[in-house]
């Protein structure tokens, strides 16, 4: 099987939603919600995706010759490449019932763990979403990094105590979640969140905690006197808010105001090895891809995910090579034309 393989049998297992697009940029899905689009006119995706794509790279291939070294360690744990798995619950829903939440984290924290990179998993209504991605951690010997919703908070504790069991590595929580209306629908709302209750929850656990859904330095500060870890730059893919900016867009000034003081990681529209080396360039510390592993489990089980990361070690690799780079801590902004600044 190769790459090309997965992307043919995705389309076959994928379900009507998802159309499996060569480029995954959110137009053929726009507003598809269950399913993998973004809300309303999918602005919050596209956007995402027509940005990165904008961004050109500074080539400098006169170099002395030296080892490319693509890994990233944190966590006390050194991965192949600077990239999570971005969490996808309820996957039925999204996509097709070929696969239910257990089986689909299975094959991608086994796909994850062949590749050498962590995955984070997802959470919804249905506690199956929950306890399926656990026991698929827990199968693994703790390898992933659960992410809980805002529910109340005595909710998400609860569900950290029981995570905590089964991980070696963080927990997480997708605060802009609360833009998922629909939970309330099905039975369980979400809602936001104050400085005071995630200050609780990030202090309810020993292991780090990340926070996943700030698009603002205003709310970059908060989370940072909340205490927690590590944030994630992301407008959950367009799938919250429609008209978010990119969260390229922000991600500099965010950076800027708490950079030194935690982990910031960004998502939505990575698809390439280049776009990582991008978003990395641009000041974030790893990067998380979330729709092309569905992609890649419907299409290939496990070996699709890993044969999915192995195309972007290439293209990572490359991208290092043609810049002149020889680690991810050399990747510097000046490694774009321009800055990175979009005109
Ligand atoms: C079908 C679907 C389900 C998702 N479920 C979750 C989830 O349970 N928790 C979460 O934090 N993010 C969830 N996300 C958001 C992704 O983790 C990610 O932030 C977003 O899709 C942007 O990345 P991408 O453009 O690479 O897909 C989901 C996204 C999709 C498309």
């Amino acid at each position: 099987m190769n790459y090309n393989d997965v992307l043919i049998n995705a389309k076959k297992n994928i379900g009507n939603h998802c159309k499996v697009c060569k480029n995954c940029n959110g137009i053929a899905c726009r507003g598809e919600i269950p399913g993998p689009g973004g809300k309303g006119t999918g602005s919050g995706f596209t956007r995402s995706f027509e940005y990165l794509s904008k961004i050109k790279v500074n080539m400098d291939t006169i170099n002395e010759k030296s080892k490319i070294d693509t890994s990233y360690e944190i966590f006390g744990h050194v991965f192949k490449l600077p990239l999570f798995a971005a969490p996808i619950g309820g996957v039925e829903l999204h996509y097709s019932n070929k696969y239910n939440d257990l089986t689909y984290s299975q094959a991608l924290i086994k796909g994850c763990k062949e590749g050498g990179i962590l995955p984070f998993t997802g959470d919804g209504v249905d506690e199956n979403v929950f306890t399926g991605t656990l026991e698929a951690i827990k199968n693994s010997g703790g390898f992933g990094v659960p992410t809980i919703k805002p529910w109340s908070v005595d909710e998400v504790i609860r569900k950290i105590k029981i995570a905590e069991k089964v991980t070696n590595f963080a927990i997480a929580m997708d605060i802009d979640a609360a833009g998922l209306f629909f939970l309330a629908e099905m039975g369980k709302p979400v809602s936001p969140m104050s400085v005071e209750d995630i200050k609780k929850i990030a202090n309810s656990t020993k292991l780090p905690f990340i926070l996943k859904g700030i698009m603002t330095v205003k709310g970059a500060l908060k989370a940072k006197e909340a205490g927690v870890d590590g944030i994630i730059v992301s407008n959950h893919g367009g799938r919250v808010l429609d008209h978010t900016p990119a969260p390229y867009e922000v991600l500099k000034d965010i950076v800027d105001a708490v950079g030194d003081d935690m982990y910031v990681f960004v998502d939505g529209a990575i698809r390439s090895g280049l776009d990582i080396f991008k978003a990395i360039a641009l000041g974030a510390d790893a990067v998380l891809i979330a729709r092309p592993f569905a992609t890649s489990v419907y299409g290939g089980d496990k070996e699709g995910v890993r044969l999915y990361i192995e195309k972007l070690e290439d293209e990572f690799k490359s991208a290092l090579v043609m810049t002149g780079t020889n680690s991810v801590k050399e990747i510097t902004k000046d490694k774009l034309f321009n800055n990175g600044e979009i005109n």
